[in-house]
């Protein structure tokens, strides 16, 4: 048997690759408008690194990491999500020695997660995500959230659902961790043997569990809401009034636990609320993560961001029936007719792509009606027809194939009669 793709990955062709890069243009656009400056950080870290950031206890350390000794024996791992590298990276170049801060920072790159494939999760997926270090001011905190908004508004999505809670500083989160564990411990061995063992190291990720979504006990735990102390309350309505400031709605739901334990404050993510969309409606999550910059080894910073998934919102516009207005199509294809024809058209072709013009020609030795053809396949706006009679008189003919029009022009004017006329 033939070799084949491993589950959970994609081969991205032409013909989808176009939408990939039309939407990674148009992020990185936005970011630009935002004042995030790209980084670029490697594809595998040391293993200890999503140890201490993303958290042992969570699923995507425990059981989703691509994680392999190399031949220095280290503990390598694929990365499973961008922000440990970037917080990384920021405390390894001392990034907050920078003068201007916060440090604005977005990535767009292949993330790896040994998920089980359906639609919308893959094994290998591309983030694009953003993050914000160096200040604990609730504007950032509606910044970040504004432009994931303005992402997926700006390619015409409407379906969506933003939702946010606050997950509260470190002292509100001892004692709702408290309650949650006088909660859940009397009835505990109801609960499968994950959250058994999530009652001792974290029982805030009982509520993220898959398992025992339905148990009734789910549904009357703690809320966390009810557990924050002044500050962390006092922030959390600060960073909804700057919402509704900015006319961005959102509904708080004191259940949205994230999937990573570096998470504090707030918290959040987009959902797809399109028919048709899957049983995976998440296309973005988000939040503060003051802290983690600490907990691998650098200043105590602030920061938040938030990741989604290029695969996801590719889906999201399906479901939307959103067509991505994609500029198809060549600005021109040569024909030759006859050999002497076909020897010219080579310097022509490389002229004219010196001039910025996007051409293409027959490598086939295609008869005339098929080049003709294949000009039509590649939406060519323009053909130009060199024939032997017509080289000798130094000239060609170029049939406009939108109007149906066809001009003779001399060959050295061939370039500038294609840029005048092209975008017409
Ligand atoms: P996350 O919620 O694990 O957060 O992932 C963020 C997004 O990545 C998801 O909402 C989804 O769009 C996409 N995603 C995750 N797993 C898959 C998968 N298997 N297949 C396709 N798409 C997937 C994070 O990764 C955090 N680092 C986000 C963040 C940035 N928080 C603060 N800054």
């Amino acid at each position: 048997m033939s070799i084949q793709i491993p589950r959970g990955t994609q081969d991205i062709l032409p013909g989808e690759v176009e939408r990939w890069q039309y939407i990674e243009e148009k992020a990185r656009e936005l970011c630009k408008r935002f004042n995030y400056k790209e980084i670029r950080t490697p594809i595998f870290e040391h293993t200890e690194l999503f140890l201490r950031s993303v958290g042992d206890t969570t699923d995507i350390v425990q059981k989703e990491m691509y994680t392999f000794t190399d031949r220095g024996d280290r503990s390598i791992t694929l990365r499973p999500e961008g922000t440990a590298s970037t917080v990384r990276a920021y405390v390894e170049h001392k990034m907050y020695g920078l003068p201007d801060q916060p440090t604005k920072l977005y990535y767009i790159g292949p993330m790896f997660r040994y998920e089980r494939p359906q639609s919308g999760r893959y094994r290998q997926f591309v983030q694009f995500g953003i993050e914000a270090l160096g200040s604990a001011d609730p504007a950032i905190d509606a910044e970040v959230i504004s432009l994931a908004m303005e992402m997926y508004k700006g390619l015409g999505l409407q379906k969506l659902k933003l939702i946010i809670n606050s997950l509260g500083d470190q002292e509100s989160r001892i004692s709702h961790r408290t309650a949650l564990t006088d909660h859940f411990a009397p009835h505990i061995e109801e609960f499968c043997s994950d959250c058994q063992k999530r009652l001792e190291t974290n029982p805030l990720r009982i509520l993220d569990c898959k398992k025992d979504r339905e148990h009734p006990l789910m549904e009357t735990a703690p809320s966390i809401l009810d557990y924050l102390n002044e500050e962390s309350a006092h922030y959390f309505q600060k960073v909804q009034r700057y919402l509704q400031s900015m006319g961005i709605e959102f509904e708080v739901d004191s259940r949205l636990v994230r999937g990573l334990d570096y998470y504090n404050h707030t918290a959040f993510e987009i959902m797809s609320d399109a028919e048709g969309f899957g049983a995976i409606t998440t296309l973005m999550g988000g939040g503060r993560y003051n802290g983690l910059a600490q907990e691998i080894g650098g200043p105590e910073t602030p920061g938040i961001g938030f990741a989604l998934s290029i695969e996801r919102l590719l889906l999201a516009l399906a479901a939307e029936g959103i067509e991505l207005p994609l500029g198809k199509g060549i600005d021109c294809y040569v024909v030759a007719l006859g050999e002497e024809a076909k020897d010219a058209s080579v310097t022509l072709v490389n002229e004219l792509r010196k001039s910025n013009i996007t051409v293409e020609k027959d490598y086939l030795d295609k008869k005339v009606k098929a080049q003709f053809k294949a000009a039509d396949r590649l939406e060519a706006k323009f053909v130009v027809i060199l024939g032997d009679d017509e080289l000798e008189r130094k000239v060609a003919s170029i049939k406009n194939l939108q109007t149906g029009t066809q001009e003779e022009v001399a060959l050295d004017s061939i370039a500038s009669y294609l840029m005048e006329n092209r975008d017409r």
